[in-house]
């Protein structure tokens, strides 16, 4: 694996994305949303840099089947939210692809008439997005590398990494090998 962001760096920029979100929604309450699974370790940093009163929930969504990379269906799950009728809704993710995953979320949220939805993700891949959607806040922009790691995930393996690594050649056949090995 080689490290693309390190815990330092990452920690300055979600800082500095905390930052813009409390200019941009100065005397507001916002209700964010942690889009499940990958935004886990991101929500859990972002909200506690920003100081100002705000609602916390999560909604489910995943467009990646098992270990694969190639985009299945997509499944939103609400279940989970808040009421974001008439809030300032804040989504929360880890990447922003194509741009499939926050723009039906959007989609699906506007049908509950929120006063305004705003996205933040920590990472944006260059030259792979299919949507005419933006996110409105971005930490990092990288290219288009398969990455891990601060809730990115592999099969559902690497979300624990403390920094940003991408995978390698040899580093998926460990993993394919890894998991044939397991006894179920
Ligand atoms: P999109 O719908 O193509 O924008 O993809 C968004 C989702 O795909 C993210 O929330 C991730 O779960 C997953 N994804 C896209 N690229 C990567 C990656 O490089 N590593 C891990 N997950 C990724
Ligand atoms: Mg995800």
């Amino acid at each position: 694996m080689k490290v693309v962001l390190t815990k330092e760096q990452l920690r300055d920029g979600v800082a500095a994305m905390a930052k813009a979100i409390e200019e941009a929604f100065a005397g507001r309450q916002l209700t964010i949303i942690g889009v499940l699974t990958g935004s886990v370790v991101l929500l859990a940093d972002l909200i506690r840099l920003i100081d100002q009163p705000m609602r916390v929930g999560v909604i489910q969504a995943s467009s990646y089947r098992g270990a694969t990379t190639t985009r299945g269906e997509l499944t939103i799950n609400s279940e989970l939210m808040l009421d974001v009728t008439g809030r300032d809704v804040l989504l929360v993710d880890d990447i922003f692809d194509t741009g499939h995953t926050l723009s039906k979320v959007v989609e699906m949220l506007r049908d509950f008439k929120p006063a305004s939805i705003h996205s933040a993700v920590l990472l944006r891949k260059l030259g792979r997005q299919e949507t005419v959607y933006e996110p409105d806040f971005v930490a990092f922009k990288i290219p288009d590398e398969f990455v891990v790691g601060y809730g990115l995930d592999y099969g559902d393996m690497y979300r624990n990494l403390p920094y940003l690594a991408a995978l390698e050649k040899d580093d998926v056949a460990r993993h394919q090998a890894a998991e044939g090995n397991v006894v179920t």
